[in-house]
């Protein structure tokens, strides 16, 4: 056995990703559907993670192999079909990884084992930035004594629900209260669901319940929280039913909305529609119509079914349905349908700023059976709004704070493009104007319900525990009904339901927007929410009762209050890229009604108006790069971010113990922001001596690119650095990374890891021989140091070097001869082709060749930049995904690629092949394209000429580039190349080099 563990050596890699990027298709009883939280890491990583660091490594490869197959299982390939197409998926087979083995006797077994290695005690782990708890939770189940902190009290609260409540009450039944009892749906579900009975002998088990012959045994919690969920849901029906009437015997499902502004040259009443279709399906087309009314002031709406297709082909019939459907809104600004007007977006925003935006409904969307329907509403319908303001005063008289009238964030923008929020600049100033009055008083309405629960509840004999986690329970309902309960919801025509609002973290402002009855069953409905929260509870208490009870703090990671830690595993905020605080205000203000009095920690959490943003006396709050707090100063909100994470690992430091090791996850879309950060770690006294990549992106989001492509996160393994390390010199340390690195890459390369994955694989190891000195000398520049980017810069050409080594049949490590941009040419054309590629990958390879995205695209003409999001002026994003909020990416905007610049586009440049930008010798790749024009056009005098100038034909490393390019290229390109190829070995080329297939088969 060595000191290292287990995840300094090795890590199953590929299983943590399959499994990872498989669960964020689960959606039935998964965390994520306790309560929205940014940027929640899969629990597969994190127990990979959890268990690889806490578990010595075994020494031998054997063992090493057999303990990672347990973990991690097998890969296996499976077709599966999925509708008319076969797919063929990978997936692991056996292994404590994969959703629903969470609780398998194999998870006992590490717990076991974990506990063997730290002398039979529970080992002490924290995770300072824990948010919606996935690492702490995994740390909880290992058996592991778990200290979770977070500094935003709606992740306190949400840690509260996921670690402590589950810890606490696993194994405790209670008496179902009496009306539950009584009630027979709720009782039908609970036989169902408890007892498993079914047909005639739950009917049976029913009526015995109702003759009280068969009073069922005690409930878990999660059917506690069903029941009084139940009860809050039953009055609110009693109170609010009128104002969700039902229309000719149909059960109204949403009611569609237009925000409205007065044109500015007739003053008509517009309504601010970015689509007029209802419904856009195969065999249902619904329109809404528009037409002046009489006086030509406003519209008259009206409902067109079964709108006729038109146009042969599919882009004619796009282009037919996309002036059909046009509403009165475009990117350069608004329409008037009554005098075609155009007003630009400052005209709106300012109409909005002066609070002078109003709102209509336009159309309701009803339960045909069938089918759903939309009409028109009725006129008692249009009324209901003003009736439901006139509750308000009342409903929220005895809530405290009343409504909120908090303010809604300013938010600075981001530098990735745009601000996460929207809300201020149309005058939504304060968090109530994002609802609707009929919403407010739904809301409210269970608020006041859910405050009252303490009462009856504590005269049924509940416990305070027992109460204190069902209210805190169904404030998680209520905050899941507020995600679809607000007025930046949008109807999705092609799948007819609502869009919740935190399908991305931001908060964004909706022209045209949905309000769902609550009363309805449809998707966003009481029912159907709290039906996903319960099955989350049920499976957050399936854990065994004597695990250790978790501490769970609110506090800034500065000052975490914590020690004698053994392993730290933490994924910090990121720089810009998601605005935690700000967007969670959204619940915070809600969730502070319904929890305000519960108990006196409660009140401590929920004390503040709003959660923590940034404190300047204390020089301490949460750790964002928010310009916005730091009067629009860019480069001072920067450096307050980076020092206040050094400040943070600078803490670990301290509260960690001396054979401690921390784990540190990165989003790693911008590879120069991470170093920036790996200095912080170093500078805080950790040794970096591992890095895995962890693919957590669903396929749906990443579009379907190369599996090089796909990981999101970068997991960075430390340990402290002893006190007494000296300074390093730079000759010494490039040796000692050289010599460390050449096993390492072969090891990764011979497990299958390829692509940006190899990289980042590559890093951690190569780190150990830089980050064991508190600094790095220059040995030939007195006073200079190698910094971290320096160094990562050799480590990270030698890892290409080595990529584009294996591909030449070379050596690792030995340098290829290749310049940069062909190396970069070719590492990118291997791994994505002519297609789309991932921005964030291409900027590592370039990186890594010593180059930037931005020279590869504007001196070198080899990339074209791709689609990255761009913000509308004042559309807002229709984005019709309806799951829940892709929690794990962190990294700015996902989705921004580029693409390589094909060669007949290259060689239009004169002198492309020549000479390079600045008078250097010209790229390889640019030569090799210049040949493929001279060789086109039949120029065969020409192209010796070209040969003879540049000497390509001594040249081994041209001939194996031009063998490679054979194999990468298809069609004229392919053919033009094979015809060289014939040619330069007809005129001499080095005969060795001209066979030697660049890329194995087996790379593919
Ligand atoms: C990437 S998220 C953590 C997500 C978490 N791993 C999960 O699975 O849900 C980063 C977290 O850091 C928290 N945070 C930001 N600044 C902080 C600070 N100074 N102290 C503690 N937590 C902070 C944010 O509230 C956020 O929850």
């Amino acid at each position: 056995m060595t000191n290292r563990r287990l995840i300094e050596v090795a890590f199953p890699i590929k299983q943590a990703s399959i499994d990872s990027v498989h669960e964020k298709n689960v959606r039935q009883g998964n965390i994520s559907t306790l309560h929205i939280w940014p940027a929640r890491r899969p629990l597969a990583a994190s127990r990979a993670a959890l268990i690889a660091t806490l578990l010595p490594d075994l020494g031998t490869k054997e063992e090493r192999d057999r303990l990672l197959l347990k973990l991690g299982g097998k890969v296996v390939i499976k077709t599966k079909k999925d509708g008319d197409d076969t797919k063929v998926v990978e997936e692991t087979e056996g292994g404590i990884l994969h959703w629903g083995n969470e609780s398998s006797p194999d998870v006992d077994y590490f717990r076991q084992l974990i506990r063997k290695s730290y002398g039979g005690r529970s080992p002490r782990v924290l995770d300072p930035f824990s948010g919606g708890g996935s690492i702490p939770l995994e740390a909880m189940r290992l058996g592991c004594e778990v200290t979770a902190n977070d500094l935003n009290p709606v992740a306190w609260f949400i840690l509260k629900c996921t670690l402590e409540y589950p810890q606490r009450l696993t194994e405790i039944k209670r008496p179902l209260p009496l009306f539950a009892l009584e009630n027979p749906a709720f009782m039908a579900a609970h036989l169902k669901g408890a007892y498993d009975l079914k047909g005639k002998k739950l009917e049976k088990a029913l009526q015995a319940v109702q003759l009280g012959m068969f009073p069922p045994e005690d409930a878990k919690l999660a059917w506690h929280v069903r029941a009084w969920s139940t009860w809050v849901f039953e009055q609110a029906r009693k109170d609010l039913e009128p104002l969700y009437p039902i229309v000719d015997e149909k059960t109204s499902l949403a009611y569609l909305w237009a925000r409205t502004v007065r044109c500015k040259n007739c003053r008509a009443e517009i309504p601010l529609l970015k689509t007029r279709w209802l419904c856009k399906r195969q065999n249902k087309r619904v329109l809404l119509t528009t037409t002046p009314n009489e006086t030509r002031t406003g519209v008259i709406f009206g409902i067109q079914n079964d709108v006729p297709e038109r146009g042969g082909n599919t882009a004619q019939r796009t282009a037919h349905d996309k002036v059909l459907g046009s509403g009165t809104m475009t990117k350069s600004g608004v329409t008037c349908p009554c005098c075609n007007h155009v007003m630009n977006s400052e005209y709106i925003r300012y109409e909005a700023m002066n609070l002078r935006f109003s709102a209509v409904m336009t159309a309701v969307v009803v339960d045909g059976k069938e089918t759903k329907e939309y009409r028109l509403p009725t006129d008692n319908e249009l009324i209901l709004e003003a009736e439901a303001e006139k509750l308000l005063l009342e409903i929220y008289a005895d809530i405290p704070f009343g409504i909120p009238n908090e303010q809604t964030p300013i938010g600075a923008s981001r530098k990735g493009g745009g601000s996460a929020f929207n809300l201020r600049p149309y005058g939504i100033y304060q968090w109530h104007q994002m609802f609707t009055q009929r919403q407010l008083a739904f809301m409210g309405t269970l608020v006041r319900y859910t405050r009252n629960l303490h009462d009856p509840m504590e005269q049924e004999g509940y416990p305070p525990e027992w109460i204190e986690a069902v209210i805190a329970y169904i404030a998680c309902g209520i905050s899941k009904i507020l995600d679809y309960g607000n007025t930046s919801c949008s109807w999705s025509i092609s799948n007819e339901q609502i869009t919740h609002l935190f399908n991305r973290f931001a908060l964004p402002i909706k022209w045209d927007y949905v309000e769902t009855s609550p009363f309805g069953g449809a998707s966003g409905s009481y029912d159907s929410l709290f039906a996903s929260l319960v099955r989350a509870i049920e499976t957050l208490t399936v854990i065994p009762s004597d695990l250790v009870q978790p501490r769970i703090e609110l506090s800034s990671a500065i000052d975490v209050k914590a020690q004698d830690i053994d392993v730290i595993v933490t994924d910090p905020p990121y720089y810009d890229a998601i605005p935690y605080a700000d967007t969670m205000d959204f619940f915070y203000v809600w969730l502070r009604r319904v929890l305000w009095g519960l108990n006196e920690t409660y009140n401590r959490a929920f004390a503040n108006d709003l959660t923590p943003k940034w404190d300047h006396d204390t020089n301490n709050g949460e750790l964002i790069d928010d310009a916005g707090r730091f009067g629009g100063d860019h480069v001072v909100s920067k450096q307050t971010y980076e020092d206040g994470m050094y400040r943070a690992f600078a803490r670990a430091h301290e509260v960690l113990s001396p054979d401690g090791r921390i784990v540190i996850v990165f989003g790693h879309k911008a590879p120069d922001a991470w170093e920036t950060l790996v200095s912080a770690v170093i500078r805080a006294g950790f040794v970096v001596d591992g890095s895995w990549p962890i693919r957590t992106e669903r396929e749906a989001r990443t579009r379907a690119l190369s599996s090089a492509a796909l990981s999101s996160s970068v997991w960075l393994v430390c340990r402290k650095r002893p006190e007494t390390a000296r300074p390093g010199w730079d000759h010494r340390v490039l040796e000692a990374m050289r010599a460390n690195i050449t096993v390492r890459l072969r090891d990764y390369w011979d497990a299958g890891i390829r692509g940006p994955d190899f990289v980042w694989a590559a890093t951690g190891p190569a780190m150990e021989a830089y980050s064991q000195h508190p600094v790095v000398k220059k040995a030939d520049e007195p006073g200079a140091v190698m910094g971290v980017e320096e160094f990562l810069g050799h480590v990270r050409r030698m890892v290409v070097d080595f990529m584009v080594g294996q591909v030449l049949s070379r050596e690792g490590g030995e340098t290829t001869g290749l310049d940069d941009v062909t190396t970069y040419y070719l590492l990118h054309r291997k791994d994505f082709g002519m297609g789309d590629a991932p921005a964030s990958a291409c900027i590592l390879y370039a990186l890594s060749c010593g180059l930037t995205d931005r020279a590869l695209s504007d001196q070198y003409d080899i990339l074209n930049r791709g689609s990255a999001p761009v913000e509308a002026e004042i559309t807002d994003e229709d984005d019709e995904d309806s799951g829940e909020a892709d929690e794990s990416s962190e990294g700015g905007g996902s989705g921004s690629t580029v693409r390589l610049q094909a060669w007949g586009q290259r060689v239009k440049r004169k002198t492309l092949g020549y000479e390079a930008p600045g008078g250097r010798p010209a790229p390889l790749i640019d030569q090799a394209h210049r040949l493929l024009a001279l060789w086109k056009v039949g120029d065969v005098v020409k192209v010796d000429q070209f040969l003879d100038e540049k000497g390509l034909r001594r040249s081994g490393v041209f001939s194996q580039l031009l063998q490679a390019l054979i194999e990468l290229a298809s069609g004229e390109e392919r053919a033009l190349l094979e015809s060289i190829s014939n040619h330069f070995v007809a005129r001499g080329a080095s005969p060795s080099a001209v066979t030697t297939p660049m890329f194995s088969k087996t790379d593919d």
